[in-house]
């Protein structure tokens, strides 16, 4: 059997002074915390600033009766625990006091021994009551985070779907792209090697030709996916430190110069870029090349292609913008996934269609930006942006700090 826990918090209401004291002095000598109020409505007034365990009322009271209180005090507090007090014969009006939802009743005139157990099962079943709250929030917030888990792992599972999908995808393109420069390499030699061919010097010449252009093609196909794997996997390593724009430019416009030259482009780079970018020198040399190479071969001869570098708040950007033969929207999308060539296939012109995606994996992982703008038949902007050394939160020592890419 439970016993009266002390310090319980009761409010007696009982509109006959003498009961309502015998009450109070019965429940403090057992250290309870006693109220005693005369009306329904004072007693209503303390319940709504004052917290409370039980309710013992009295039902006949002039103004508000016992019910009606019963039923305001459980509008506060649901969980409270209450008690009536009624006169015999009235146990009609007990009865409609437990529907709603008081606990107990207690027929006037009683003795002490009698209240008491009544009221340890009132406070025992009120701690349940709040133990049962308290354990349906905590059922519900597991249910909530549960919830939340799920959508978690539901986000994280279409993201490893998409990614499988992608990886797929990449290997389908890659057979597809290995094999055709291979099956023309095959293809020449099978003719070459064979007694029927005509051994005309000319014939020879061409498909000799043909043999070395495939399998330089086929060369850098598989140097660019071995690049692309290794950023992929979180294999190469970047050495981000302070690199001055225009000198990594003047270098690049020395590599790209000769095939401006080829096919008739003016390179023009601004006099002046002097940005200090946060970035891996060797790697944003690769980057710019790649953007140089496109400018120039997705040009018109005596076509140009303007640099111009500009500092925005933290960070540096270099365009490279073309007189080409520029993109349409669906081409953009396109662009940056890997062998996207946009058509230029068919056109003839030389490519793997993998450079703008080993370029835009790397100006992301030095937490950069890569952008593109263009008309077709106008000319393209390929603008990167790389955060400014100085604005870089550079971890201590970082000139030369090394980062993985993944
Ligand atoms: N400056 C540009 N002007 C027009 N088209 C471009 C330009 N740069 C890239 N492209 C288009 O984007 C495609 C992908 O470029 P990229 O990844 O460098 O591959 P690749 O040059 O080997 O084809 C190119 O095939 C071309 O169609
Ligand atoms: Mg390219």
């Amino acid at each position: 059997m439970s016993e009266l826990v002390p310090r319980s918090r009761i409010v007696v209401v009982d509109d006959q002074a003498a009961h309502l004291k015998a009450l109070c002095d019965i429940l403090g000598q057992h250290h309870l915390d006693a109220a005693g109020f005369p009306t329904g409505e004072t007693a209503l007034a303390h319940l709504r600033g004052h917290a409370c365990d039980l309710l013992l009322t009295d039902m006949n009271m002039p103004g508000m009766d016992g019910l009606a209180l019963i039923e305001a005090a459980r509008t506060l507090d649901p969980a409270i625990a209450c008690i009536i007090m009624t006169g015999a014969g009235t146990v009609d009006t007990a009865v409609k006091a437990m529907k709603i939802g008081a606990f107990d009743y207690i027929i006037k005139p009683f003795k002490a021994s009698t209240l008491l157990p009544v009221l340890t099962r009132a406070l025992e079943s009120r701690r349940l009551r709040l133990h049962n709250l308290q354990l349906e929030a905590a059922l519900r917030e597991r249910v909530d985070e549960l919830g939340r888990l799920n959508q978690v792992l539901d986000a994280a599972r279409r993201e490893a779907e998409r990614t499988n999908e992608e990886k797929s995808a990449f290997l389908s393109n890659m057979s597809h792209e290995l094999r055709t420069p291979l099956n023309s390499i095959l293809g020449f030699a099978q003719i070459l090697a064979s007694d029927r061919f005509p051994k005309g010097e000319g014939e020879r010449q061409r498909f000799s030709q043909n043999i070395v252009s495939s399998g330089k093609h086929l060369l850098s196909l598989v140097n660019e996916i071995l690049d692309l794997s290794k950023i992929e996997a979180g294999k190469v390593s970047l050495v981000l430190g302070p690199v001055m724009l225009d000198e990594v430019l003047r270098e690049v416009v020395a590599i790209v110069a000769p095939l401006a030259e080829r096919r008739l482009v003016a390179l023009m780079t601004p006099a002046d870029c002097r940005l200090e970018l946060c970035a891996d020198r060797m790697r944003l040399k690769q980057i710019l090349v790649n953007l140089f190479s496109n400018a120039i071969k997705y040009n018109h001869v005596h076509g140009s292609v303007t640099v111009h570098c500009a500092v925005g708040p933290g960070y540096g950007s270099v365009a490279v913008s073309d007189s080409g033969v520029g993109l349409d929207p669906a081409q953009l999308e396109t662009i940056f996934l890997p062998f996207g060539r946009a058509g230029r296939d068919e056109e003839g012109e030389e490519g793997t269609g993998l450079g703008l995606t080993i370029t835009k994996r790397l100006v992301e992982a030095m937490r950069g930006r890569i952008s593109v703008e263009s008309k077709p038949g106008e000319g393209s902007t390929f603008r990167v942006e790389l955060p400014l050394y100085s604005a870089a939160a550079a971890p201590s020592g970082a000139r030369g700090a090394t980062q993985h890419v993944g």
